[in-house]
């Protein structure tokens, strides 16, 4: 089964954990695509009734052009489940995610909810994280300095890696909130929570990508069909 296929299964298999007069949170990127074309297609087929909070513009366009109706997080208290993607599956349910720039409004939408599941290729599962370059985003005001305390802060963590600014089309890559991203290559993270609270303390780093005890549950997807793992 292809990658693409195994997202698909995956993205079906979550639209079904979603119940009548859910509110959902929608992730952002391939996977989370496939979840939300899965999820309007039950709403038409069942009448299934939902509301939605999105985690990116790009998300918020694809479930209005299929008739999701949206809020805004500053409208909602508590979401009942939110499904999103990610680019790293290690231990624990840990993860690394940003890979579509999403980070900072998935974290906000996470954090919102009562219940997130992961959705994603077999790929993405590791046995430790860090393959993946780690996204920070980061406060474009400064953001050069900023990139030097991050260097600093990886150091004191025993990661060499310099933090690398992300483009799009020759310009910095911006994000939804306004924001930059640096992709650190860290190679294996040894201590994920360490690495977590040290880059959180440099100045102008508005959020990075690992999501760590935030996931309740995994559907990964194989050729033998939807693997579900919790921690
Ligand atoms: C976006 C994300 C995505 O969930 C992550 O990049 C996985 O994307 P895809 O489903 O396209 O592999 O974190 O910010």
């Amino acid at each position: 089964m292809s990658a693409e296929d195994q997202k698909r299964i995956c993205g079906v298999a979550a639209a079904a954990l979603v119940e009548d007069g859910m509110l959902v949170g929608l992730g952002t990127g391939s996977t989370a695509k496939h979840f939300v074309d899965a999820l309007a297609a039950r709403m038409v087929k069942e009448g299934l009734k939902i509301r939605a909070v999105s985690t990116s513009t790009v998300t918020e366009d694809q479930a209005r052009a299929l008739g999701i109706p949206l809020l805004t997080l500053d409208e909602v208290e508590t979401i009942d489940l939110t499904v999103d993607g990610a680019d790293e599956i290690g231990p624990g349910l840990s993860l690394i995610k940003g890979g579509g720039g999403a980070l900072l409004r998935e974290k906000l939408v996470w954090e919102a909810s009562r219940r997130c599941v992961v959705i994603a290729d077999a790929a993405k599962h590791v046995v430790r994280l860090g393959k993946f370059p780690l996204p920070v985003e980061v406060v474009a005001f400064g953001h050069t300095g900023t990139s030097r305390r991050l260097f600093d802060a990886l150091a004191e963590c025993d990661i060499g890696a310099a933090p690398r600014l992300r483009s799009r089309d020759g310009r910095p890559f911006i994000t939804d909130s306004g924001n930059v991203i640096y992709d650190i290559a860290c190679g294996v993270i040894e201590d994920p929570s360490a690495l977590a609270d040290a880059l959180k303390s440099v100045t102008g780093v508005v959020e990075h990508g690992l999501f760590l005890d935030l996931a309740d549950e995994v559907l990964i997807g194989t050729d033998s069909g939807v693997d579900r793992r919790s921690p």
